[in-house]
């Protein structure tokens, strides 16, 4: 599949615009009723997502690129949501075009760059782009929305659609709840959050996928790869003064994060009702706020460079 708005056909646009209202936020009906993806679709999602883009620009001093790119002409971005990174990116590059692809178009930009291109598909799907079409290829938190199995593949794909010597970028985030002193116990409520979490989506989707992203870069052939976890701080517990400010701004942006991307996992796939869910999500967020607990999240990050 693969469908531009702008060209396609109306009963494939008109399928994928479609909504449904879940408990007072809005969801894309066709990656609910697929199981694509169950994050929403509304403006406080579109919010969330943009303030999360400028956390980890403080994460990573500002840097949207980390492999060594000069001049590139062509960028793909892998699930860009509210499109944030791709629009600061295309007004990096002006003489760049940027790619955008997602299984949403909620959440695109009303007045987005002009060498920005944003484009319905969903990438469980074989890459209908070209062989060595692109310099660069981003792809960034879309762990809750690539199948179960499909990730050798989604990066054979990424490997085989960039040219040769340009470079892939992943980050994905483990939603795995920590505690950086040990103190949190099977009593906590973000324990068995996350644990149900990871059992919700078991059946369909690889939660565990951000710790394998340098094997996958590898078993697609691509060389110097390279990875690392950066702990991402859920309040303002640390002492170094980059780490307070980016764990009192991802306190908020997770609490919005577990709302909204965990309803539908936690009550269709393992029949919470609506109060034991709303009930989880308020001790699990009194929790977040607690500092003794130091909570925090790996944030994982893996660069690699298709051989020449
Ligand atoms: C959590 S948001 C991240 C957005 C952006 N990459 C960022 O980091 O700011 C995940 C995005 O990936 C998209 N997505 C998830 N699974 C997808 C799929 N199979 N095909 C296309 N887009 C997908 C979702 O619709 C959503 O917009």
């Amino acid at each position: 599949m693969s469908s531009n708005l702008e060209s396609d056909t109306i009963s494939l646009d008109t399928s994928f615009e479609a909504t449904i209202q879940i408990q007072g936020r809005t969801y894309q009906q066709w990656a609910v009723d697929h199981g694509t993806s169950f994050g929403p679709v509304d403006e406080y999602e579109r919010d969330r997502q943009e303030t999360q883009h400028q956390i980890f620009k403080l994460v990573f001093d500002r840097r949207l690129i980390f492999p060594p790119v000069n001049n590139p002409r062509k960028i793909l971005d892998c699930g860009y949501g509210s499109a944030s990174w791709a629009t600061d990116v295309a007004m990096s590059y002006p003489r760049c075009e940027v790619i955008g692809v997602d299984i949403t178009p909620h959440m695109m930009p009303d007045d987005p760059p002009q060498n920005l291109i944003l484009q319905v598909d969903d990438l469980n799907e074989p890459f209908t782009f070209r062989t060595n079409e692109f310099d660069f290829i981003h792809s960034r938190n879309v762990v809750t929305g690539i199948n179960k199995g499909r990730w050798p593949s989604y990066v054979k794909d990424c490997a085989r659609v960039l040219r040769p010597g340009g470079w892939l970028q992943m980050v994905e985030i483990y939603h795995n709840v920590q505690s950086d002193n040990g103190t949190m116990t099977d009593g906590h409520a973000l324990r068995e959050m996350s644990t149900k979490f990871l059992l919700a989506a078991e059946n369909s989707k690889d939660l565990r996928a951000p710790l394998a992203l340098e094997s996958f870069m590898r078993g697609a052939g691509m060389v110097d790869v390279a990875g690392r976890m950066i702990p991402l701080p859920l309040n303002g517990w640390s002492i170094n003064p980059k780490e307070r400010e980016i764990g009192e701004r991802f306190n908020y942006s997770y609490k919005a994060a577990m709302s909204g991307h965990m309803r539908i996992p936690l009550t269709e796939r393992l029949h919470m009702t609506d109060d034991q869910f709303n009930d989880l999500m308020q001790r699990a967020t009194e929790e977040l706020d607690n500092i003794g607990l130091k909570p925090y999240v790996g944030l994982y990050i893996c660069i690699g460079r298709k051989a020449i």
